[in-house]
């Protein structure tokens, strides 16, 4: 694993050797080494850290739309769930808001961050989407561990692998769950975890641009670009356009 640590990149542009630091909670807990120190040290007249573009990432555009991470950003794998489970909500003949809730419901995961995914991932999308959209993202995070035999939802069995037999979610995940399963919006959320389930099929590819219409209905992209909008949220966009900046 040393190797992806401090990883490091010539740039063409001023010939700098850019050292990336990984992100501090990457490495707590992990017994990874701490390499902070030791790239201090590395830092001199022709090695500096990484700000600005990666040359080893796709270049984004100057405004960024919300197409543009799925392509040059987020994971293979995120990219591909998303996009499936956007689908079987799509052919299953759902609401568009449920189709753009399965679009978007693991978008921290997929270039920003895993941990609580669910309240990530509302925060990046709640200037741009309908409030109920958010919340089902957000709340499908606590859905996802309890079952609803009305539409057929059972505890997934990749949980059981992921976590083990007797992992049992922690209070606030199950306060949480308690809370959404009186709300209005409740099967919006519902449905998310439900078109989850079917949506890891490594065979089958999805074109993003089929949703270009349901995204331009109920998404609103900012003019300036995902990122560059001054809204709350922008420097979420911005982590990842450029998540190895040090700063
Ligand atoms: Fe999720
Ligand atoms: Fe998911």
């Amino acid at each position: 694993m040393d190797e992806v640590l401090g990883s490091e990149y010539a740039t063409p542009k001023g010939g700098y050797r850019r050292l990336i630091l990984p992100q501090p909670m990457s490495l707590l807990g992990t017994g990874l080494p701490d390499v902070e120190t030791e790239l201090m040290a590395q830092l001199g007249p022709d090695t500096v850290f990484m700000m600005g573009d990666n040359p080893a990432l796709s270049p984004m555009p100057e405004k960024p739309k919300l197409l543009d991470f799925f392509r040059r950003r987020f994971t293979p794998f995120t990219r591909a769930h998303l996009l499936q489970s956007a689908m079987v909500a799509l052919k299953s003949g759902m609401e568009e808001k449920v189709v753009l809730a399965c679009l978007l419901h693991d978008i921290a995961n997929g270039a920003l961050i895993r941990v609580d995914h669910g309240y990530w991932g509302a925060q990046l999308i709640e200037p741009y989407v309908s409030e109920e959209v958010s919340w089902a993202v957000r709340h499908h995070q606590a859905l996802r561990f309890f079952a609803d035999e009305s539409v057929g939802y059972k505890y997934p069995d990749a949980y059981i692998k992921f976590f083990g037999p007797e992992y049992e979610p922690e209070d606030y995940v199950k306060r949480a769950y308690e809370t959404a399963r009186q709300h209005r919006w409740y099967m919006t959320s519902r449905l998310i975890t439900l078109n989850d389930l079917y949506s890891f099929d490594p065979n089958v590819t999805v074109d993003p641009e089929q949703f270009t219409d349901v995204i331009g209905r109920h998404f609103r992209q900012p003019k300036e670009g995902l990122g560059f909008d001054g809204s709350p949220v922008a420097h979420m966009w911005r982590t990842m356009i450029w998540p190895n900046n040090l700063l």
